[in-house]
């Protein structure tokens, strides 16, 4: 395999240079902030949503002045996909308080590390393969989701180890995927998706107002489901509800809409409200890109 090119602080390199310094407070501390693009037909997907979603990242860490103009860094991801010719891509772009001489309190000097990851990541579409191996299967995780109190939930930081741990706990099951509640006990959302259920013909997913990240794939599904008349409703979900849902299925911006085939060992049906929205999905997917 050939091998990849990355970009790090303004300038494409080999993934064998692209290194970051050992004091990055990225590094550190997990004093970072990023989001998972991706990239079809040489386009990046709702490219406004994340580069919003990345500014109040930025403010909830309190480094936004130092965010680069947002042609610059949709260039960065573009210029480094392009120099791996992909077409259809997985992209990451991170952006790190930097290298700071003090100890934890940050200092108002920001020189933050930028970086781009890429990988090639065909598009499943209408008629292709998608890019998981089967549907998921949930299971119920002992960690719970950090309170908004604690860490704000629509931060999207590098600080993963709640999702790294609710995985952890997933270990001695078959389940792919936890389901995460929050310290009152209400379903939030899974280690890196969010999560949708159907009952009785009703669309629901998890409110923002809890502990839950904004997730892009789950804004599109909504509007999707909007648009086709579907019954939405956002709000407060106990397990019960999520283990007897008619259908679910979780969504995030690789996996796109993937179907959930069983909850702490139900069965559930991939129903035909995710197959439709998976279409619709495929569908919103061609005619903004291709
Ligand atoms: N994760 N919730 C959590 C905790 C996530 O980490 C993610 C995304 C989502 C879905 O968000 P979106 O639709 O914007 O991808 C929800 C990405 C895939 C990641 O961690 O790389």
């Amino acid at each position: 395999m050939t091998e990849r090119t990355f970009h790090v602080d303004g300038r494409l390199v080999p993934e064998s240079e692209a290194t970051v310094n050992i004091r990055d407070r990225g590094f550190l501390y997990g004093d970072g902030v990023f989001e998972t693009l991706r990239v079809y037909d040489g386009e990046i997907f709702e490219w406004e949503a994340h580069a919003d979603r990345l500014a109040r990242s930025l403010a909830t860490l309190d480094f936004e002045e130092t965010m680069p103009p947002v042609t610059d860094l949709r260039q960065r991801v573009l210029d480094t996909v392009a120099a791996n010719e992909f077409a259809d891509a997985y992209a990451r772009l991170s952006m790190t308080r930097g290298v700071q001489p003090g100890k934890l309190t940050p200092e108002s000097r920001v020189d933050p590390t930028i970086t781009v990851i890429v990988s090639e990541l065909p598009r499943g579409g209408t008629d292709g393969d998608d890019v998981w191996d089967g549907p998921a299967t949930l299971r119920t995780v002992e960690t719970r989701r950090i309170p908004s109190e604690a860490l704000p939930a629509d931060a999207k930081t590098h600080n993963y180890l709640n999702g790294t741990l609710a995985r952890l706990d997933l270990q001695e099951s078959d389940a792919d995927e936890a389901i995460m509640l929050d310290t009152d006990g209400n379903v939030t959302e899974g280690a890196t998706s969010n999560l949708f259920f159907v009952d009785a013909g009703q669309l629901k997913t998890p409110s923002t107002d809890l502990d839950v990240l904004p997730g892009i794939t789950r804004d599109v599904v909504l509007d999707l489901a909007r648009e086709e008349g579907f019954p939405v409703e956002t709000g407060q979900y106990s397990l019960a509800e999520v283990r007897e849902a008619d259908e679910a299925f979780v969504t995030n911006t690789t996996w796109e809409v993937r179907p959930v085939t069983a909850v702490d060992g139900h069965d559930v049906e991939a129903g035909p409200m995710t197959k439709l929205l998976a279409k619709l999905f495929d569908e919103y997917v061609e005619r903004t890109h291709y």
